[in-house]
């Protein structure tokens, strides 16, 4: 009977595949107009001049917004950490990093937008762009605290010097672009004074907010919407740029706008994980028993907005040992601010611990499994807060029995298959989980069906059909009588679908208002409708750590002649809580798992050094995982409950990521006896001479 637990396909799938879902650039509205954005071609300087006097007698151009005629903006305007200097587009001639956008066109058609951006001479006075990322960079500075503390238990360098193997090296992750399918789009028009939009974004609600800001306009009368969303990864979180740019344009010219990004802009012009680079000093005991724990991690920044890639959030939680001490800085250069990309922080947190983890089993002569197993923490060790449920060990034990783990000869290029090295390799990781604020509110209707009206976001996880599952489990009632109505800003206050908190967020507030509901519906007179806000609700200082956990097994094949790593097979397993719909939580966590198979193979922005321009801005050069890279690829859970939420469940949109990248690193060397620290692992880093190979 009930909903929650059980498999079901999303609701949207066939309006998806009929292709009758509309996404933000599919909106048309009577007497629309399209902008195109030109980007800055220089990486660092200001703008010398725009002459636009081609591109305005070409057909169909309304005008060109620059830094001289756009409407101004609030300068205050921001984000969590405060005003956002990113956000202040067309409001001075200075340019921060390449592919900055500069001017809109604005044309009756797309393709006259096109052509006359094409014709806008556009000159520059160039700067010295300082974009090369090095921990010895003399703008190094601490980063923000803002999502805890660093970690210092312990007297690090006497367990050091007293550990019977020390680990001590230097790990590295590139630059890389989130790729959702669906570019950034937006289409704006003004109404009486009120802002509309349908934007594609990860959180309706929280964009509105930003509008509201950088306009000047009451947040009432702002009216964003995002019903269908083709990925975000984190790319989505903010007010993109598609927006800002599209309600200027239709402040400006009085017609409703729309703003698609290419594919080439969204590389260069919204977000991007930042380059990291982390070094890892871990000491055991001949035992296996950890004794120091070091980790101290770099990240790129933009002097625009803070930000913050918390790396070492993986060594708080992970593992006990006698000594733990973390840093976390960031090198501010002329670079596209970095944005949260899918298990922002764990991610490569995850790649630079649980590498340097399997190095000391290698040292140690153990088992990776085992030495992982003998290092859980009963609580926090860092906190000593106990953890609200902590099932790693049973990802480990049961991913192993799966696996096949059992019998692995633990030593290096001891398989071969014909011309083929072969491997296996283990990572684990956790990814912080919670419930943030959100409002929700449900109405019984006449003809017994339940309408529920969220500000949630459903950016193709499968959240609009967890979200009917819960309501129903919470009104007792089928999910045939459940009508969802999301994705809209004046459906109230919501937390956005990111961080890994969008449902348990959501379902606290659809849970509430079903409560209320209900002991209205108790008593016929009163109205039949409940709304609630848990902000009041919600618990901010818990005193349980609440996490999730897995364990990813990998194996790969490694061709020494060709460079060429292949994976096999790759195994996930979690304990996530409560699973609301297994089918579509599978989906998700392979998914990830697809994604952080990609970030140990193929993902990098790569940078000419001259002009600091990334070069492989397009799906040719920049390599994400396609079907022919994705093997055998199988997540599963854990049993788990999390008694911090009133249905047992956590998040699950990025712990699959996580770990992913580390236990293909892992599987390379045990393939081929060499350590990759940087990645990707590209072919000519796999690459051995022929002597090797023969
Ligand atoms: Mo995410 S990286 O919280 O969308």
């Amino acid at each position: 009977m009930r909903a929650v637990g059980t498999a079901r396909p999303r609701v949207e799938g066939p309006l998806k595949v009929t292709g009758a879902a509309r996404y933000a650039a599919d909106e048309r509205r009577p007497g629309m107009v399209w902008g195109w954005i030109v980007a800055a071609a220089i990486s660092k300087g200001h703008i010398a001049e725009i002459d636009a006097k081609e591109t305005l007698g070409m057909p169909g151009v309304l005008g060109v917004l620059d830094h001289n005629n756009a409407p101004r903006l609030n300068p205050d305007a921001g984000n969590y950490f405060g005003p956002d200097g990113s956000l202040q587009y067309l409001q001075s001639d200075a340019i921060p990093y390449a592919g900055r956008p500069i001017a809109l066109v604005v044309a009756e058609t797309m393709e006259q937008a096109r052509a006359a951006a094409a014709a806008l001479k556009v000159t520059y006075h160039e700067q010295p762009h300082d974009t090369t990322f090095s921990v010895d960079h003399p703008a190094k500075r601490p980063a923000s605290q803002a999502f805890g503390p660093e970690a210092d238990t312990g007297d690090l360098e006497a367990e050091l010097a007293a550990s019977a193997v020390v680990v001590d090296e230097v790990y590295r992750t590139p630059e890389e672009s989130h790729s959702a399918m669906e570019p950034h789009a937006a289409t704006a028009w003004w109404e009486d004074g009120d802002i509309y939009a349908i934007d594609s974004n990860q959180g309706p609600f929280s964009v509105s907010q930003v509008v509201s800001s950088l306009f000047q306009i009451d947040r009432e009368r702002v009216h964003i919407r995002a019903e269908h969303v083709g990925g975000g990864f984190g790319a989505k979180t903010g007010c993109g740029p598609q927006l800002v740019f599209a309600i200027m344009a239709s402040l400006t010219f009085d017609r409703p706008v729309r703003v698609v990004l290419t594919r080439e802009q969204v590389f260069l012009s919204t977000s991007a994980r930042p380059s990291t680079q982390q070094r890892m000093r871990i000491g055991a005991d001949a035992d296996g028993h950890l004794r120091a724990l070091y980790h101290d991690a770099v990240y790129s920044v933009s002097p625009l907005a803070e930000y913050i890639e918390w790396c070492i959030d993986q060594s708080h939680v992970q593992y006990a040992s006698s000594a733990i001490r973390t840093h976390l800085s960031v090198v501010p250069l002329d670079l596209l601010p970095p944005e949260t990309m899918r298990g922002p922080g764990a991610t490569p947190g995850s790649f630079a611990l649980e590498s340097a983890m399997d190095e000391v089993a290698e040292r140690l002569g153990m088992d990776p499994v085992e030495f992982r197993l003998r290092n859980q923490p009963d609580a926090n060790p860092v906190t000593g807060h106990p953890f609200s449920s902590r099932r790693s060990v049973e990802c480990l034990r049961e991913g192993a029995r799966r696996f096949g783990w059992g019998g692995r000869d633990h030593r290096p290029r001891m398989r071969r298959e014909e011309s083929l090295l072969v491997g296996s390799g283990v990572a684990t990781a956790s990814f912080s989980a919670g419930t943030f604020p959100s409002s929700a509110t449900i109405t019984a209707e006449a003809d017994g069906t339940f309408t529920v009206g969220i500000g949630a976001t459903d950016i193709g996880t499968g959240a609009r059909t967890a979200l009917i599952a819960l309501a129903a489990d919470a009104l007792g009632v089928g999910v045939d009588l459940i009508r969802i109505k999301m994705a809209d800003s004046d459906l109230g206050m919501a937390w956005g679908a990111g961080g890994s908190r969008g449902t348990t967020s959501w379902s606290f507030a659809i849970l509430e208002a079903a409560r209320r509901l209900r002991e209205k519906l108790a008593d016929p007179a009163r109205p039949v409708s409940a709304t609630v806000d848990t902000t009041t609700l919600i618990n901010y200082q818990p005193l349980r750590e609440r996490q999730t956990f897995s364990a990813v097994f990998a194996e790969v094949t490694v061709d020494p002649a060709t460079g060429e790593v292949r994976v096999r097979r790759l195994l996930g397993m979690f304990a996530v809580g409560r699973v609301v719909n297994p089918l579509l939580a599978r989906s998700q966590l392979s998914g990830a798992m697809i994604m952080g198979l990609s970030m140990a193979l193929h993902e990098e922005n790569v940078r000419d050094p001259r002009s600091a321009r990334d070069v492989n801005s397009d799906f040719a050069g920049y390599h994400i995982a396609a079907h022919a890279d994705v093997p055998d690829v199988e997540a599963d859970f854990v049993p788990d409950y999390d008694p911090e939420d009133p249905v047992g469940i956590n998040g699950l949109g990025e712990i699959g990521t996580a770990a992913t990248a580390a236990a293909i690193a892992n599987a390379v060397w045990h393939a081929t006896g060499k350590r990759h620290r940087t990645l990707p692992i590209r072919l000519d880093r796999v690459l051995e001479p022929p002597s090797r190979v023969a």
